[in-house]
């Protein structure tokens, strides 16, 4: 049987992968008491016996809404615990994820059945996951602002448990949001169903993990290769990750590795395809740390290719998005196309930040929540 979280965390103490932290310590804590409590909670389908039923705890257990700054081990930690429930069915997903698949259903909904789409969805959510785990829960567009207290209110009302992680505080979700006040419902279920917990841990991990070390490698060699498997090793604890796909206002993004926040891809998947600014809006939304792999010169056959990756390079820099890239040359002589190259200045200044380890480190103020205020919410 796998162990509770609790004994994983002290175990990977123990073995040198983590370092210990008492505010780590306190927020295992409460995951461990949820994972023992989750497995005498049996959600029964409604029924007009339902009060025959005997044996199992009436109500869910409380689930816990987890949040602080940014490289904490939040999501480290939400992992541990998902993978050490036995609890079933389960899903994990990042919340942008989830609300991606919501809006699916609602739209399967609406062409289905007559009436309230929301008590259909939260019907269709509860037969497939009766507990729920959300990487990086914030809302910044207004079509998810507007849905989750209603979706919630069913979901609750069906005994799902929920586990989140955040760089908000409950009461900061969607803050400066348009028509905030139709949002404060989910607010309230959050506050009702699951417990919130600050992890308070002093130390920024992923900074420290990064910090004075080179981002950016050239030539793309097979040692700069090395290298980006040495940062990827670094930032997952050794894990290989998988392909993932993002619905990107109905269309999908393959993503062909991803773990814990960082997805990798060769230059050529993401400049060399026809991309956009969405997608790569969604992709900093998605992801806190992207690896590129083999960024060519840029001549002016590829004056196509050339502009997605300044808008590639603007969009992750707009939204304090980590690079870790090989290229065939310095940025500043990236560009050898003549027409290109004005434009590509700011490209190059970018760059240039993006490797310092002041950028790093900025990240933290700004990353959550981007947007609202400026309203680029996507949607
Ligand atoms: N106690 C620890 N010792 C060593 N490394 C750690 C520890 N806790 C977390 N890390 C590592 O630090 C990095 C950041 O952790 P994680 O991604 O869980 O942070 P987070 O709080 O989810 O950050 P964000 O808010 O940006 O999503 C990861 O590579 C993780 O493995
Ligand atoms: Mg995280």
């Amino acid at each position: 049987m796998t162990a509770f979280p609790l004994e994983q965390l002290q175990a990977k103490v123990r073995a040198g992968l983590l370092e210990a932290d008492p505010a780590q310590l306190a927020v295992a804590e409460l995951l461990d008491r949820l994972a023992r409590q989750l497995p005498d909670w049996k959600p029964e389908r409604r029924g007009p016996l339902a009060f025959l039923r005997r044996g199992k705890q009436a109500s869910p257990p409380r689930g816990l809404y987890v949040h602080g700054e940014v490289g904490r081990g939040k999501t480290m930690l939400m992992d541990l615990f998902y993978n050490s429930v036995s609890f079933a069915p389960k899903r994990r997903s990042h919340f942008h994820e989830f609300m991606a698949d919501v809006h699916e259903r609602i739209a399967v909904a609406r062409r289905t059945h007559p009436g309230d789409p929301m008590p259909v969805v939260a019907e269709s959510i509860v037969s497939e996951a009766r507990l729920l785990c959300f990487d990086e829960l914030q809302v910044t567009d207004i079509a998810d602002a507007m849905i989750l207290g209603r979706l919630f209110e069913h979901l609750f009302a069906s005994g799902i448990v929920v586990v989140a992680t955040s760089n908000s505080t409950p009461a900061t979700l969607y803050e400066r949001g348009l028509n905030r006040q139709l949002f404060l419902p989910f607010i309230a279920l959050v506050q009702v169903h699951m417990d919130v917990a600050e992890l308070q841990s002093a130390r920024d991990y992923r900074l420290e993990r990064l910090a004075g070390l080179p981002l950016y490698f050239c030539p793309a060699d097979d040692r700069a290769s090395a290298e980006l498997d040495a940062h990827w090793d670094r930032l997952t604890g050794h894990q290989c990750g998988c392909a993932e796909t993002l619905d990107v206002k109905g269309r999908q993004l393959r993503v062909p590795q991803a773990a814990m926040g960082i997805a990798r891809f060769s230059f050529h998947d993401l400049c060399e395809v026809p991309l956009g600014t969405v997608d790569y809006l969604r992709l900093a939304h998605t992801y806190h740390t992207v690896v590129v792999d083999g960024i060519p010169r840029l001549d002016r056959d590829r004056r196509e290719v050339s502009r997605r990756f300044i808008n590639l390079i603007d969009t992750l820099y707009d939204n304090k998005v980590c690079l870790i890239a090989s290229a065939a040359a310095e940025p500043e002589a990236l560009c050898e196309d003549p027409v290109t190259a004005k434009v590509f200045e700011r490209t190059v200044s970018r760059l240039m930040e993006m490797r310092s380890a002041d950028y790093v480190a900025s990240r933290g103020a700004t990353r959550d929540g981007d947007g609202i205020a400026a309203g680029q919410a996507e949607g």
